[in-house]
This record gives structure tokens, C-alpha cells and sequence, in this order.
């Protein structure tokens, strides 16, 4: 897929070459006064008449006709130097693989060295590249009749200059992975609830932990029940579909210590139950797993790159459905921690499922748990749809997942939990918990249930259910599942420093 090439001239032939372009007076200096001279000057007379944009992320083609090796040139303004940050750098990337791929053009090369700055370094530009460039082409194929077509994609990607080729070709395949591991999420996220139950969630962290080495567990619903896990049993009760606690591990020290813990949501189609969702709100529930699919992403990239840490990742599957059998509003359950549940919602299923998987987690030795859920829309009307909601127990584990969620430019901001908040998820007249305290704070109230069952392990929620799925097609991918979190995730476990 990739290649990397140091020392290149202009007239080795090229289907496209990409170039980024600062504004500034036009004087071409280097490479671009060479590709200037050889083009009779035209480049500059296409800069003044503004057919060529430095703005940012405009993409300007050129065709060469002949006169040089690349037979297209396209232009990647960049702006004002240095008026770029690391976001915007990977969206027009993003942005001209984009346009090239609608273009059905299969190959491209891109001029690394005309997007260095003093901000990023070729090493970061090559990341940025290579994951934007996963992202960016990413489609999900779909059912449609015409979807067995066969696709054209970009299958050769060639990258120009880097004083280090061994050093580029290592953040080239460390950009890549992180883009692909999060388009693995994306997929499972886009699949219909039919097409993905709990058996098939398994089946994939099956295959995932075949092909990694990871340890694999698959808890089955007899297990559970031994296992006294009632919170997950009864979110399942209403279904034809088995439930699954799906377990992998992945030991990159020498011991079993300073475990981690990646905990995801893998309800695959929440009607609500009994508490039924209105019509208009039932339909998009199929991406009711998009934190599992976030930490299954997150131990595709913890599979490849292997990091020297300790992972263990917990995924509790079923849908939500109802029955004659399924769970009720004013059920009270047993969770595998012992505490009791008095159910008042039945569509606050997500919280329940993770109880128990937070408590199973435990169980497996974790020693810092970080769960990832569409858990409420409470969330979405808080912080909107670009920004994840975190909450949490322990300051400096935040501190860690915000740094990861900063660099890896997913967008991540906390809301607090108050003794008053955990007060009112202890409210049960009847029993110890209640899983939905009332319309206020719903993302709040989501959070201090499970912190319950973390107890007093640092642990951190992030509720994605606004950022999980995008409305509108971007720069970096279509419309539908975003794999949010796989990157700050990924990023978390290798960067991840024990806390004394
Ligand atoms: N899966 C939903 C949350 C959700 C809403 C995800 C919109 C994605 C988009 C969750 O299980 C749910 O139903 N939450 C309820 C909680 C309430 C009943 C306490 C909600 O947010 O309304
Ligand atoms: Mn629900
Ligand atoms: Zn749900």
C-alpha cells in the first residue's frame, strides 16, 4: 500500500502528486521553483490569477499535459504559516484523498516535505497522512444491489521525501493502523441490529483475539447465571438472542498487574423494552454498541502495535427487547456485585449491562477502568454532537484520557458527579440503586450508577452517544458511525502511566 521514496525528480511518471502550499507572496523557492521552471512559469501565473489556492484546505488540480512525470498536480492550501493546527492538517488531507479517490483515480503520491512547518514535524505528518487518509476513504458498502460492483479505490500511495525513510515508514504504519482499527469500528457500528447480534459481536472478538494471540472469554448465559451477573440477564430477558459477556485480554508486561480495563456497551438494537422508545427515537438503535466497537478498535491497534501494558476488555451484549418474558418497570434485580436494582426504566438498559460488566472487570484484576457507552441522550443535549462526555472518579486517570483524547483530536469534555447525584441513584425506597432517577441530569445520573459498581477503582465513563454517529458526511468520513474513541483510546493504553 505505501511506499516511501527519498530522492525523487519530477519526471518519474505519476498518475497525481499531491503538494501543500502556504500563502505568501508568490516566489516559489526549492522543489516548487523547479516544478515552476519546468512548467514555463505557468504555476505562478495560476498562484496570481488565484486558479491555484494557498487558502486552507482548498484543493486546487492542475493538469501538466505531458511536460512533467505526474500527470495531475493537486494543491493543498495550507493558509497563513503556521495558522494550522494538527485537526485541520488532517482534514485536508482528508479532504484531497477524497477528491482524488471521486475522481476513480488509484494511485497518488504526496510531497511530504511541503507540509512540514515549525508546528508538526515530518514524523506527525506522516501519521496525519496515513491515518487521514484510512479515514477519509472509508465508505460502508451497504446493501444496495449495486453495491457487488466492484469499487475504485486509491491502492498506491506513495510518499515523497523525510530525512529518516525507516523513521516516516514507522509513523506511516502507526497512522494507518490507527485509521483502519478505527474504520473496523465504524463497520460494526454501521451494521443493522439483524446483522450483528450478540453472537456475532462475539464471534468478531473472537476472530480478533485469534489473530492477535489475545486470551479470549465468552461468557454464555448459564455462565452468567452461576455467575449471579442479573443486571446483564435481565436486560436480556425479553430477547430470542442470547446474551454474551465477551472478555479478551492482552498481557504486555510480565505480570498481571496495573490492569486496564476497557469496558463497552454492546446493547445491538435498544428499543427501550417496556419503557418503549417513541418511533421516531427506536430508529438509529442499531448503534447502540458503539462502545464496544470503540474497544474492540482499540485492541485492534493494542493487537498490532503492541504496547508494554496490561489490557483486559469486557464487552456485556444483548439487545433490548420486549416479551412476554422481558423486564419491567418496577422489577427489582440482583447485579453480580450483590447490590439490588429497582428497575424504573427499562430504556436505562445500558447502565445495567454495565454494571455487571464493570463488576466482571473487576473480577479479571482491573486495576483502572475506563468505560465507553451510548448511554444517554442527555449527553447529546449537554455537549452536542462533537463532544464526548466524560465523567469520572479519579482526577489524575481523566487527566490521562483527556491527554489522549486532545492528541488523537477527538473532542472530550467532563460533567461533574456531586455526593447530591450519587444520593439520587441511592434513592430506591425498595432496594439499594435505582436506574433512573428522574428526567434531571440524565448523562450525570447514568455515570454515578456505574461509578457505583467501580467503587473505589479510578475509573472513567465516556458517554458517546452523541458523537458515536455523524449526521453529515466530513472530511475525514461519511455520514453514519465515527469509531469515536478508538484513537483516544488506543492512544490512552500506550501511553498510559501507572498512578502510586
Ligand atoms: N441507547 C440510549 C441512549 C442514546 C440516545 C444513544 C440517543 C444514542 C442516541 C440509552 O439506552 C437510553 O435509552 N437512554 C435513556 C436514559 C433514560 C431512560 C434514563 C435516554 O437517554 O433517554
Ligand atoms: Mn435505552
Ligand atoms: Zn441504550
Amino acid at each position: 500500500m505505501f511506499s516511501v521514496k527519498v530522492e525523487w525528480d519530477f519526471s518519474t511518471e505519476q498518475e497525481s502528486l499531491i503538494i501543500g502550499l502556504v500563502e505568501k507572496p508568490v516566489k516559489f523557492e526549492g522543489y516548487l521553483a523547479e516544478l515552476d521552471q519546468l512548467l514555463d512559469g505557468h504555476l505562478t501565473q495560476l498562484v496570481k490569477s488565484g486558479d491555484i489556492s494557498a487558502k486552507k484546505k482548498a484543493i486546487s488540480k492542475v493538469h501538466t499535459f505531458g511536460k512533467i512525470g505526474p500527470k495531475r498536480l493537486f494543491f493543498v492550501g495550507l493558509g497563513k504559516e503556521n495558522g494550522f493546527d494538527f485537526e485541520t492538517l488532517k482534514e485536508a488531507f482528508g479532504k484531497v484523498f477524497q477528491t482524488i479517490q471521486d475522481q476513480k483515480l488509484q494511485e497518488t503520491t504526496v510531497l511530504l516535505d511541503s507540509f512540514k512547518s515549525d508546528l508538526f514535524e515530518e514524523n506527525d505528518v506522516a501519521h496525519a497522512l496515513s491515518e487521514s487518509f484510512a479515514l477519509s476513504t472509508y465508505r460502508f458498502k451497504g446493501y444496495k444491489q449495486s453495491s457487488n460492483e466492484p469499487e475504485k479505490k486509491i491502492e498506491q500511495l506513495t510518499v515523497l521525501g523525510g530525512m529518516d525513510q525507516t523513521e516516516i515508514e514507522a509513523a506511516l504504519t502507526v497512522g494507518y493502523t490507527y485509521g483502519k482499527a478505527t474504520n473496523s469500528a465504524r463497520e460494526l457500528v454501521n451494521l443493522p441490529g439483524n446483522m450483528l447480534t450478540a453472537t456475532d459481536l462475539a464471534n468478531y472478538a473472537k476472530s480478533l483475539g485469534e489473530k492477535y494471540d489475545f486470551e479470549v472469554e465468552i461468557l454464555e448465559k448459564e455462565d452468567m447465571e452461576k455467575l449471579g451477573m442479573g443486571a446483564l440477564l435481565a436486560v436480556n430477558q425479553g430477547s430470542v438472542e442470547p446474551p454474551k459477556m465477551i472478555v479478551l485480554k492482552y498481557q504486555g508486561k510480565e505480570n498481571w498487574e496495573d490492569v486496564i480495563a476497557l469496558v463497552g456497551k454492546g446493547i445491538t438494537f435498544d428499543t427501550g423494552g417496556y419503557s418503549l422508545k417513541p418511533k421516531d427515537g427506536i430508529v438509529g438503535m442499531k448503534t447502540d454498541m458503539g462502545g464496544a466497537a470503540a474497544v474492540l478498535g482499540a485492541m485492534e491497534v493494542i493487537g498490532e502495535l503492541k504496547p508494554e501494558q496490561n489490557v483486559v476488555m469486557v464487552i456485556p451484549s444483548t439487545d433490548n427487547m420486549v416479551s412476554g418474558n422481558a423486564f419491567k418497570p418496577d422489577d427489582v434485580i440482583t447485579s453480580m456485585s450483590g447490590k439490588t436494582i429497582e428497575v424504573l426504566n427499562t430504556d436505562a438498559e445500558g447502565r445495567l449491562a454495565l454494571a455487571d460488566a464493570v463488576t466482571y472487570a473487576k473480577h479479571h484484576g482491573a486495576n483502572y477502568i475506563v468505560d465507553v457507552a451510548t448511554l444517554t441522550g442527555g449527553v447529546i443535549v449537554a455537549l452536542g454532537n462533537d463532544t464526548t462526555g466524560a465523567l469520572t472518579n479519579h482526577e489524575e486517570l481523566f487527566e490521562q484520557v483527556l491527554e489522549s483524547a486532545v492528541e488523537a483530536g477527538e473532542q472530550m469534555w467532563r460533567l461533574p458527579i456531586f455526593e447530591k447525584d450519587k444520593e439520587r441513584v441511592r434513592g430506591s425506597k425498595i432496594a439499594d440503586l435505582n436506574n433512573s432517577p428522574g428526567r434531571d441530569g440524565h448523562a450525570i445520573m447514568g455515570a454515578a450508577f456505574i461509578g457505583e459498581f467501580a467503587e473505589d477503582t479510578p475509573w472513567v465513563h465516556l458517554d458517546i452517544a452523541g458523537t458515536a454517529t455523524a449526521k453529515k458526511d466530513s472530511d475525514l468520513g461519511p455520514s453514519g458511525a465515527t469509531g469515536v474513541m478508538t484513537r483516544t483510546l488506543a492512544l490512552f493504553v500506550e501511553r498510559f502511566e501507572p498512578i502510586k
